[in-house]
């Protein structure tokens, strides 16, 4: 089988970005990564991709009529490139079912937070203001439904007195970094799928927990 080409859907910094392309440089993830794609020319990610003489591009959301016309030249893009995974990592536009679709399946996401837990914005200011004693992050499947798609890995971390968003945030991005190169793996290798709506790993329903009892698809540091 062809090596799986990947895309990176970035609106931000990039630091997911660059612990993919770090695991496609190493071998961790056999996979390429043939696509950098921000919908903003001020994305630091893009400067990264540059730096890194990773292919990139900008598609600028605002240039379009609505959300569809910018997808449809998103997936026009994709698919000149041969994109087989498209990896959202901290792309702030939500898509709607036409681009979804398309890459239904094998478009994941990382969300700073576990999941079902906050999902949206302000996700550690949320854990923080409910008292919350962990945080953390989850990477799923993309279905149409906002940060609700079947997940595929969580990573827990503590939150300790004092904390502020800042400080859960700088944790738990360190932990997005380990888990979010493991995951893309698993799909580039099909150990992971979505199917009839389930994420199967090695054919077996992925349980996630969110309380403290320790699930299959929860990794520890
Ligand atoms: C991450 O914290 C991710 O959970 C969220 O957006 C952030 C992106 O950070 N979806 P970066 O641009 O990868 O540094």
């Amino acid at each position: 089988m062809n090596r799986p080409r990947i895309a990176v859907l970035a609106s931000g910094r990039g630091s997911n970005m660059e612990a993919i392309a770090d695991a496609c440089a190493d071998g961790r993830i056999t996979a390429d990564l043939a696509l950098v794609l921000a919908n903003n020319a001020h994305a630091g990610v893009l400067v990264s991709a540059a730096q890194r003489g990773l292919p990139h591009a900008c598609i600028e959301h605002g240039e379009f009529a609505d959300r569809e016309a910018f997808e449809r030249a998103m997936l026009a893009e994709l698919r000149a490139q041969n994109i087989d995974i498209v990896v959202l990592a901290g792309f702030m536009r939500i898509l709607t079912p036409l681009f979804i679709r398309e890459y239904y399946g094998s478009l994941l996401n990382i969300h700073p937070s576990l999941l079902p837990k906050y999902p949206g914005l302000h996700t550690h200011q949320r854990a923080l203001d409910a008292g919350d004693r962990e945080a953390g992050a989850t990477v799923h499947f993309v279905i149409p439904e906002l940060d609700a798609g079947p997940a595929i890995i969580q990573a827990r971390v503590a939150i300790h007195d004092g904390d502020r968003a800042e400080d859960i945030a700088a944790r738990v991005q360190r932990e997005e970094h380990r888990i979010y190169p493991l995951a893309v793996q698993w799909c580039a290798t099909g150990r992971v799928v979505l199917k009839n709506g389930i994420a199967l790993k090695d054919g077996e329903a992925i349980s996630v927990e969110t309380n403290n009892t320790t699930s299959t698809a929860v990794e520890r540091s």
